[in-house]
């Protein structure tokens, strides 16, 4: 296991490109699994969790890898496994979305029940209540999923749970529909531009997809899908992070590979604190004021403010001048960086799904533990303006959905050093 070792007070400045969206090319690979030609996917960021759906899909008899222009070419050739291992999703709860296309495809799949994680419970119930109204049979068995249907049929649900939509959950039902019989209506379905992009690539396949993005969305059955190319958007929350990453160095940073369409609510908190950010030439400049204001933020579902963004953004709150409330409505326990942040010297008082973060004048470097993926990053911007040195240990939270993060940082002019631990 690596930690990292940040030396603080460094000004980030100079350019710095975004990867391809991990949250779309997770779905999207699975997605895979629905044709019999093979796909070419541009874009797939090097992540572990990459790697670890790579993994799940060879399992599955899909076989995929990159060329040497780092395209990744995806071919589902044995179509008779369908089983996808406790051991594999447990790693990755992102290994959920092959219920769908197995179903679809392969008539059955057995997929291990994910269990909970750093950042709260995560239940699967409505992807099960998806892939049930559209007639699967479902049962669990040894704490798997097993579902299985001759033929899935078109009807029309509601898939909303008690935090909104699902991301995830809409993707697997909007992928298991695409070979059902007749049309599916999802009401209530996520807007993330991720499940945009899922369906856009299964349009590409073949697919009737109407109204994804919005939260009804139309899926007309057709009998079998063909290989496609995609290029994966950009991600969003990494482009968010550098946003960050720049404000509280009060740095100057140019990002990009950004769909700042993709980012109103956050470019609309980071202006409303005091951090510029405007479209320069087809890139995205992002500096500081001196004083940073206080802001009340509450994560919501897609066009709202992120989760995935919540823990990197108190960070920047900590140094702003007043009090600042940042509610949780996605995930409510979904506030581990907030112990480690206390280490750091920051001012932040938990009142049930809500912290209350009064901004302090700096933060101080100390040995902090990284506890998932989203509150890791948080910690690694907190180590960059922190006095003093900062070790963040368990970094393999980070690698899950960051590419050489501190390569990025780093050309930026940041001081981080990856050291076993
Ligand atoms: C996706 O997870 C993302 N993961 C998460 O990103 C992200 O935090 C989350 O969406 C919310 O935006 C991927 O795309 C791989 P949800 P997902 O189903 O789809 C409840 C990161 O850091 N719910 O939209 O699993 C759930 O508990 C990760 O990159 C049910 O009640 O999240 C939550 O409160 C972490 N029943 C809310 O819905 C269900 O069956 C939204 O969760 C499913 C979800």
């Amino acid at each position: 296991m690596d930690k990292f070792v940040i030396t603080g007070g460094r000004r980030l400045q100079g350019e710095v490109q975004v990867g391809g969206s991990k949250n779309s090319a997770l779905p999207v690979l699975a997605g895979c699994l629905l044709a019999d030609e093979p796909s070419t996917l541009t874009g797939v960021p090097e992540l572990r969790d990459i790697t670890a759906m790579v993994e799940l899909l060879g399992e599955l008899g899909c076989k995929a890898q990159r060329d040497p222009a780092g395209r990744m070419l995806v071919h589902a050739i044995d179509q008779t496994q369908s089983y996808a291992r406790y051991e594999l999703v447990r790693t990755m709860r992102a290994s959920i979305c092959v219920l769908g296309p197995l179903l679809a495809k392969r008539k059955i799949a057995r997929v291990a029940m994910p269990g909970g994680c750093a950042i709260g419970a995560r239940p699967v119930d409505l992807h099960l209540r998806g892939l049930i109204a559209l007639g699967a049979q479902i049962e669990l068995n040894g704490g798997d999923i097993v579902a299985k249907a001759d033929r899935l049929r078109g009807t029309e649900m509601f898939l909303g749970g008690p935090f909104g939509s699902t991301v995830l959950g809409t993707a697997n039902v909007m992928m298991a529909a695409t070979l059902a019989e007749g049309a599916t209506v999802i009401e209530s379905a996520a807007c993330e531009p991720e499940v945009l992009d899922l369906a856009d690539f299964l349009i590409s396949m073949g697919a009737k997809i109407k109204g994804a993005g919005t939260p009804r969305v139309v899926i007309e059955g057709v009998d079998r899908l063909h290989g496609a190319t995609h290029d994966i958007i950009p991600d969003r929350i990494e482009a968010g992070t550098f946003m960050v990453a720049a404000a509280v160095t009060n740095g100057e940073v140019k990002l990009s590979n950004v769909r700042l369409d993709h980012m109103m609510a956050v470019v609309d908190k980071l202006r409303q604190v005091g951090v510029h950010v405007e479209k320069d030439n087809g890139k995205v400049a992002v500096s500081s004021a001196r004083r940073l204001e206080p802001a009340d933020v509450t994560t919501q579902p897609y066009p709202g403010f992120p989760t995935d963004l919540q823990a990197q953004l108190m960070v920047l709150l900590c140094l702003a001048d007043g009090n600042s409330a940042v509610t949780e409505k996605i995930f409510p326990d979904r506030f581990m960086h907030v112990a480690e942040l206390l280490r750091m010297g920051a001012d932040i008082r938990k009142e049930g799904p809500t912290a209350i973060v009064t901004g302090v004048k700096n933060l101080i470097g100390a040995p902090v533990m990284a506890s998932d993926l989203r509150a890791s990053a948080a910690l690694v911007l907190a180590g960059l303006i922190a006095r003093d040195t900062t070790s963040v240990s368990r970094v393999y939270h980070i690698d899950r959905g960051y590419e050489r993060i501190e390569a990025k940082l780093n050309a930026l002019g940041a001081e981080i050093r990856r050291v076993p631990e």
